[in-house]
């Protein structure tokens, strides 16, 4: 068969991808090697910067997010006992939302499916082939029968597992790679959130998040070793720790109930470079991590899908692929800057094994810094919020 873009990867960068170029009339397969269930089971961040928002309304797939998403206007930075909000929207007169992926996720399957999308699901064996060529295609294999795909282009949004970076030569690429010696332990609890905007606390017992995907469904992370097992938490002792590493007037009012799903995720910062060969193009997860303490994963894939998406436009509409040719540039330019902040508030708000009574102290330094400087509390917001595309 044949296609205009081959996306490999059915998660949220791929299928957002997909829509957006569809609804310009350029043709796309979406390759994914799991089922639809199995993508949407997976429990991932929930906070959108504007220009996500603004993507997921220009693709058409923005009504149920505009209905049931909270804005938020500021968040809760809390340290032991002590507290400071930073306000969004004071310093930027911007806003986040919180919806979460898997809804965004869904509300993605459901118009390409709608629309009459070409989803393949349960796909095995990708392989992508002359991606330095004009005439790049992908095989694979599904339900046991092989297929090749022929296009002009291909969109590797298939994650940090996949194939599409590794197709990139060791010669050319270039990986950047940080892993923290700890991990989050998330639980989801159909509770009411402890707090109307997230809370993001210091403690000397490590770090914890509480967070929220609606006004019945809490989601709350503690940081934990990355030699535990969650069945090694009880909801009992999950929440107990929680409450110990954030303020005690939230930690009385916390309304604690089963966990409906537990996890723990490793921390990484990772980016290779470049995000471009040939006609092969790496968006989101595929081409970079950051640990989630920025909320900036699922964003920092809707830059790499906004460049890509217009690069595409003006080549297949203007025959000008001055956009495709700045890809790589353009998208890593933002993307470094998401890892720093993710990395700095990483850095600010946890604890290292290894930490002396002066780290401690450099630590606590910068968070008062940011308790009582305007300017640190504008850079936090603005860098949180979103920096410009
Ligand atoms: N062939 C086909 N599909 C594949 C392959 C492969 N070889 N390898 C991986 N995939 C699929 C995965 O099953 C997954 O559904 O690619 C998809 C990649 O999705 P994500 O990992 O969610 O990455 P991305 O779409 O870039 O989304 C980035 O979502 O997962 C979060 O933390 C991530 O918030 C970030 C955002
Ligand atoms: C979440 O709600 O899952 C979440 C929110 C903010 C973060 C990370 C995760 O920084």
């Amino acid at each position: 068969m044949r296609t205009q873009v081959c996306i490999i990867g059915g998660g949220p960068s791929g299928l957002l991808l997909s829509q957006l170029l569809h609804r310009k009339g350029i043709d796309t397969i979406v390759l994914e090697r799991k089922t639809r269930n199995y993508v949407l089971g997976r429990i991932r961040a929930g906070i959108l910067e504007v220009g996500m928002v603004n993507l997921l309304r220009e693709a058409g797939v923005g009504t149920r997010m505009d209905a049931e998403s909270f804005v938020h206007e500021g968040t809760v930075i809390a340290y032991d006992e002590d507290e400071f909000s930073i306000s969004f929207r004071e310093h930027t007169n911007t806003d986040v939302i919180v919806y979460g992926q898997t809804e965004l996720t869904r509300d993605l399957y459901d118009a390409r499916e709608a629309e009459g999308g070409n989803i393949v699901f349960n796909v095995d064996g990708v392989e992508i082939h002359d991606a330095k060529s004009d005439a790049p295609f992908v095989t694979c294999s599904v339900d046991d029968s092989e297929h090749r795909i022929d296009c002009d282009f291909i969109a590797g949004c298939d994650g940090f597992h996949g194939v599409s970076r590794q197709t990139i030569p060791d010669t050319v690429r270039r990986d950047f790679e940080k892993v923290y010696p700890f991990g989050w332990l998330g639980v989801l609890t159909e509770t009411p959130p402890v707090h109307d905007e997230l809370i993001y606390s210091s403690s000397e017992r490590g770090f914890a998040l509480c967070s929220m995907r609606n006004d019945n469904l809490s989601r709350y992370y503690i940081q934990c070793p990355l030699t535990d097992d969650p069945a090694d938490w009880s909801d009992e002792a999950f929440f107990d720790e929680l409450k110990r590493r954030i303020p005690s007037h939230y930690a009385d009012k916390m309304i604690t109930g089963p966990s409906i799903e537990k996890s723990i995720a490793p921390l990484r910062s990772f980016v290779t470079e470049p995000m471009r060969w040939g006609n092969l193009f790496l968006c989101g997860d595929a081409a970079h991590i950051v640990p989630p303490t920025g909320a900036k994963g699922l964003n920092t894939a809707a830059s790499d899908i906004h460049y890509l998406y217009h690069g595409l436009m003006q080549h297949y509409m203007d025959g000008d692929s001055t956009g495709l040719d700045d890809y790589s540039q353009k998208a890593l330019a933002r993307v470094w800057k998401a890892e720093r902040f993710s990395w700095a508030t990483t850095n600010l708000l946890h604890r290292y094994p290894d930490q002396t009574e002066f780290d401690l102290k450099m630590q606590r330094a910068e968070i008062e810094f940011l308790r009582s400087s305007d300017t640190a509390q504008a850079v936090f917001a603005q860098n949180y919020v979103g920096l410009p595309y």
